[in-house]
């Protein structure tokens, strides 16, 4: 697997596979992989002809500096990790490459950012992110390119981006992937101590917790809340949002009348962590989800 550093050297890397009408798969990531962000790669490599993994610590989406600087940086690690899981090219541009001196231009999604981790994070950050994924868009033109539902709201974010700038590409949005005890997997893990590895559930008991409810029939929104957070009470964390949604437009809806998004953020010590379920009022039409085995055994072996 070639690591570019580049773009000139990216479209000199891909131009022959566009020119032979190949599919492209993009796979954009900050690094610090793990499972999660292979199923992506898996998924890409089952999908395109060639899949190029982008690995990029944007510091533009960051809104504390001390998350930026003790963000996992372990790019020899992460290299041999993307080519196992199926990547053909590793694109790790330097900061200068994707802003140069001079950058004066971002991008704005409205509306869907001042919700949950907008309103919490500040317009900054989605602006980082929209501005950083339209570049990279820009820079691999892939056909596919592949997100992670763990973070919903980007998703969301990013399919209004490339609707409204008529990007043409398709976004695949693939399921979250979590350790055995439900923990969604995130980079951000690697920071909690033993006893806030444990705290850390109440965010996924608390998800699991109101699917049960709903499971029972419950479908008011104020009664799924409540009952996710009793279930967090045990672990001492409490949400920063704890709020069920509309998958279209983040609104807050009073009754599970669709299938609505419950999303989640909480700090756990000094981490902060974010989860969501899509919740549906049939139980019956709720798809199952299995962790994908591929990704699993990458990281294990
Ligand atoms: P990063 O946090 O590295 O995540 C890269 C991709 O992996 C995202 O699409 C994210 O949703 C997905 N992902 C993370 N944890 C996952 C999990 N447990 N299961 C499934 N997918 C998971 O998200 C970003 O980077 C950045 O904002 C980026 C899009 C690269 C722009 O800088």
């Amino acid at each position: 697997m070639r690591t570019l550093r580049t773009v000139g050297e990216l479209r000199a890397a891909l131009e022959p596979a566009r020119r032979a009408g190949r599919t492209i798969g993009l796979v954009p990531t900050m690094g610090a992989l793990h499972e999660g962000h292979l199923s992506l790669i898996v998924r890409a490599r089952s999908q395109c002809d060639l899949v190029v993994v982008s690995l990029f610590v944007n510091p533009a989406q960051f809104n504390e500096h001390a998350d930026l600087d003790r963000y996992p940086r372990q790019e020899d690690r992460d290299r041999g990790l993307a080519a196992q899981a199926g990547a053909d090219l590793l694109f790790a541009p330097t900061r200068e490459e994707v802003y140069p001196a001079g950058f004066s231009t971002s991008v704005e999604v409205l509306g869907l950012t001042d919700r949950l981790e907008g309103a919490v994070r500040g317009s900054a950050h989605f602006r980082g992110v929209t501005t950083v994924v339209t570049k990279l868009l820009n820079m691999v033109a892939p056909d596919i390119a592949y997100f992670g539902q763990k973070d919903a709201q980007q998703v969301i974010v990013i399919r209004r981006l490339v609707e409204d700038l008529n990007v043409a590409v398709r976004i695949e949005e693939c399921p979250t992937v979590r350790e055995s005890d439900g923990l969604a997997m995130s980079s951000r893990n690697a920071h909690l101590s033993p006893d806030e590895r444990t705290r850390a559930l109440a965010l996924h008991r608390a998800l699991a917790a109101a699917g049960a409810a709903v499971s029972d029939g419950e479908l008011s929104a104020d009664a799924l809340i409540r009952a996710a957070r009793d279930a967090m009470t045990p672990f001492d964390v409490e949400p920063e949002y704890l709020a069920l949604v509309s998958p279209d437009t983040l609104e807050t809806v009073s009754r599970l009348d669709e299938p609505a998004l419950l999303a989640i953020a909480a700090r756990v010590g000094a981490t902060r962590l974010i989860d969501n379920v899509t919740l549906y009022p049939d139980v019956r039409s709720n798809p199952q989800q299995p962790n994908p085995r591929e990704a699993q055994a990458i990281c294990s072996a």
